[in-house]
């Protein structure tokens, strides 16, 4: 029952037996948020371009989230069983075509344009995943890199070079906890056969700071848009009281006085090492905002520039869009209601303009429950309740292809195997609300219907 071929903005392309993406999903391939004026994925976009500028930073924003499956993991040192590349995590067209994942698969490419600075991509991204306030099928992404040529800098001193770029890159007041050695033998190698550690370190430290200063100006941003909210609630006389000055939100966003604290964990991807995660202290938790490292050689040498080197990172932007904006529901950032959109209008061209979004009235939930046998379950006792090839994402997809964004969530509420024919039995509790509208009792009704349908046919459960 799959499509032959799928169109994704204007190509045609053939399926095979990989072909898993929904029809929600494939509709959304052409929105491009992060270029839609004034969408706060454009914003967010906006205000990390402004910290890696040109002519020393190209822009691509543009690029097709159809890839090859070689560039979005084989090109990256993915191994060939990296649970990434499961059909039940990723959307394929076919088996050597897919919706990327991330940004850093056009990173092969760039590397072989990008012949001294860097580039910064921003890009829509696929993943298959769970339904709930923070999740979402598609999101965005950016990806930054930097690179030095051994063969261009001055009397070949690469590590030189790039102390030098660190100096001219602006301070900030951050407190910075960094507790980790920038190389760890085996938690976080050097690539010694390649990089002497004076160019790794220098490199990382260009890599720290200039991160650092992205999220100083994201976070600086967020506080002065809270600080500038709550000023205008006390000016209208709900916030302070007369003689009293007004006191900042009290959202742990902290004082505009009190520095930002961030701090650098080690992390491991298969295309950098060393490698780190930059989390910054945010509402009284630690929050993971992007990945980076030292980007492996063997990228730049199959790239044919095997005297470069460099970092990168990749941050997604709802997450950071989110807490910018106070928006409480990434599916917010789908909808074309004015109201969402008209609180934006204007921000793109003065980001000082930037304030909490102000939600709509919030319209009532209605939760819907469905329990359910899985399929291939062996009465003679088989393979552990017998459930083969069950993935919580597949039902997921079939949620949202039925009711799309009217789900805020959907959660495992119980589960049973049956003692005697080890059939596995599974009940999903289904959050119908939309944050448009009031759904009446027939809409829910006829939504429940088609996930239950859609479960029972391309799942093949039975109905408990
Ligand atoms: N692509 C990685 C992700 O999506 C992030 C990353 C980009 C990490 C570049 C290192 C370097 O999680």
């Amino acid at each position: 029952t799959n499509p032959k071929t799928v169109e994704i903005n204007g190509k045609k392309y053939t399926t095979d037996s990989w072909f898993n993406v929904s029809s929600t999903t494939l509709s959304l391939t052409s929105r491009k948020l992060h270029l839609q004026k004034d969408h706060p994925v454009a914003i967010t976009r906006k205000i990390i371009e402004s910290v890696f500028p040109g002519p020393t930073y190209r822009y691509y924003n543009d690029f097709d989230p159809v890839v090859s499956t070689y560039e979005n993991f084989d090109s990256l040192g993915f191994p060939p069983d990296h649970p990434g590349r499961a059909r039940t995590d990723t959307y394929y067209i076919n088996k050597d075509t897919l919706l990327r994942t991330h940004t850093s698969a056009h990173e092969a490419e760039l590397f072989r344009t990008t012949a001294s600075g860097g580039y910064l991509i921003s890009a829509d991204v696929y993943r298959r995943d769970e339904v709930d306030r923070s999740h979402y099928p598609v999101f965005h992404q950016m990806e930054g890199a930097r690179v030095w040529d051994r063969n261009k800098v001055p009397n070949g001193d690469l590590a030189a070079a790039v102390l030098a770029d660190l100096e001219r890159l602006p301070k900030h007041d951050m407190t910075v906890e960094d507790p980790n050695p920038p190389f760890h033998p085996e938690r976080n190698p050097l690539q010694a056969e390649y990089h002497t550690e004076a160019e790794a370190a220098a490199v990382a430290a260009h890599l720290k700071r200039s991160l650092e200063l992205m999220v100083n100006e994201i976070f600086s941003r967020a506080r002065a848009a809270a600080a500038a909210a709550a000023a205008a609630e006390a000016a209208a006389g709900r916030g302070a009281k007369k003689g009293k000055p007004a006191t900042p939100p009290s959202d742990g966003s902290g004082s505009a006085d009190e520095p930002l604290r961030v701090r650098w964990v080690e992390a491991y991807f298969p295309f950098t090492s060393p490698s780190w995660e930059l989390e910054v202290f945010y509402q009284g938790d630690w929050l993971e905002v992007l990945g980076c490292g030292v980007s492996k050689q063997e990228l730049h040498v199959q790239a044919g520039r095997p005297s470069q080197m460099g970092w990168a990172f990749g941050i997604g932007l709802e997450r950071i869009a989110m807490l910018l904006f106070k928006i409480p529901d990434i599916r917010l950032f789908w909808s074309r209601d004015e109201r969402f959109l008209s609180q934006f209008r204007g921000v793109e061209d003065d980001l000082t303009r930037i304030r909490p979004f102000v939600p709509f009235s919030k319209h009532p939930a209605c939760y819907k429950d469905v329990s359910f046998w899985l399929k291939g379950a062996s009465a003679a006792g088989g393979n552990l309740g017998g459930a083969v090839d069950w993935h919580e994402n597949d039902l997921m997809e079939v949620v949202r292809d039925a009711a799309g964004d009217c789900v805020e969530d959907v959660r495992l509420v119980d589960e049973f195997t049956h003692p005697k024919t080890g059939r596995r039995s599974l009940c999903y509790r289904i959050n119908y609300r939309s944050l448009e509208k009031t759904l009446t009792n027939q809409e829910t009704n006829e939504m429940h219907n088609r996930v239950v349908k859609g479960l029972v046919e391309r799942l093949g459960v039975e109905i408990r």
